[in-house]
């Protein structure tokens, strides 16, 4: 159901200074070493993906013919374009720590986005962006609830990226379920694309943190097979409401309040001109005190 169009938030394209040296350390949680490589597995996929998403919004860009909705996707393919980028260079750090076994994988992904591009129709690929998008609000919404449980102690440079990224994603929540209602709507394809597109991230996030644990001996180790699996049905269970709530025939982004944090994350961004980038991980309960 179209919700009223004022009151979107207006998106920012955020160039944030993020530099990964090689002392990051694949486990940059200490605490919680097993949710360190399920978020490098994510991060992974990033710089397939969200280029993925970024041309199937191109290439519905000339089809809008509402001027905001135009202005929308467009940030929307800044912050996407932002986000893959930064996520390169923490990936590119951790694979020089010796991950060849990531490379197929990587080349599967590659592989998977071309094929979407080449062989799906722009219908597909607009309701795998869109449903992209509701598990990522979904999942904004469990990691910045939850920030304390996944990120306190943890090298900030990682955590800061992360919550920097769905900070956007919630921001941006709107943008590729408005293009996929403005061109074609229907309520059963875009479930359909949000169970394909969150199975299909999932699958690739999987492999590649287990390409990691295998390498580094922590698969065949019990405790942390008991460990991920807590983080897994965590996950899975956090992200339950909002996703369900975005299978609702009349749902919208917009029905879903944003969490504080994210506004005070937003707020403490303008307020610094941009100097706020690096959080303090023992003190996530607000924003302030960037480090
Ligand atoms: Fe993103
Ligand atoms: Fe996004």
């Amino acid at each position: 159901m179209a919700a009223d169009n004022s009151i979107r938030p207006e998106l920012i394209v955020r160039r944030m200074p993020f530099s990964f040296d090689d002392d990051i350390n694949v486990k940059w949680n200490p605490l919680r070493p097993e949710w360190s490589y399920m978020v490098n597995g994510a991060s992974l996929a990033m710089p397939y993906l969200e280029p993925y998403l970024i041309r199937t919004m191109r290439k519905a860009l000339p089809n809008f013919t509402n001027e905001r909705l135009i202005e929308e996707v467009k940030k929307y393919i800044g912050q996407e374009a932002q986000h893959y980028q930064q996520h390169k260079k923490f990936n590119d750090v951790l694979k020089a720590s010796g991950y060849e076994e990531l490379a197929v994988i990587e080349e599967e992904m590659a592989r998977d986005f071309e094929l979407f591009d080449r062989q799906r129709s722009p219908k597909f690929n607009l309701a795998y962006a869109a449903g992209f998008e509701s598990m990522a609000l979904a999942l904004g919404h469990w990691l910045i609830n939850n920030r304390e449980y996944l990120f306190a102690g943890s090298d900030t440079r990682v955590a800061s990226l992360v919550l920097w990224h769905f900070v956007e994603e919630i921001e941006h929540k709107c943008a590729a379920f408005d293009a996929y209602e403005d061109l074609y709507g229907g309520y059963f394809y875009r479930i359909y694309g949000t169970i394909f597109a969150a199975l299909h991230v999932m699958k690739y996030s999987r492999k590649a943190y287990i390409a990691m644990m295998k390498k580094d001996g922590h698969w065949a180790s019990f405790k942390s097979r008991v460990n991920l699996m807590r983080y897994s049905g965590g996950f899975l269970f956090g992200v339950a409401k909002e996703l369900i709530h975005s299978f609702i025939p009349w749902h919208h982004p917009l029905d879903i309040k944003d969490p504080e944090w994210s506004d005070e994350w937003i707020k403490e961004y303008e307020e610094s001109k941009g100097d706020f980038v690096y959080l303090d991980t023992n003190n996530l309960m607000q924003p302030k005190g960037g480090v």
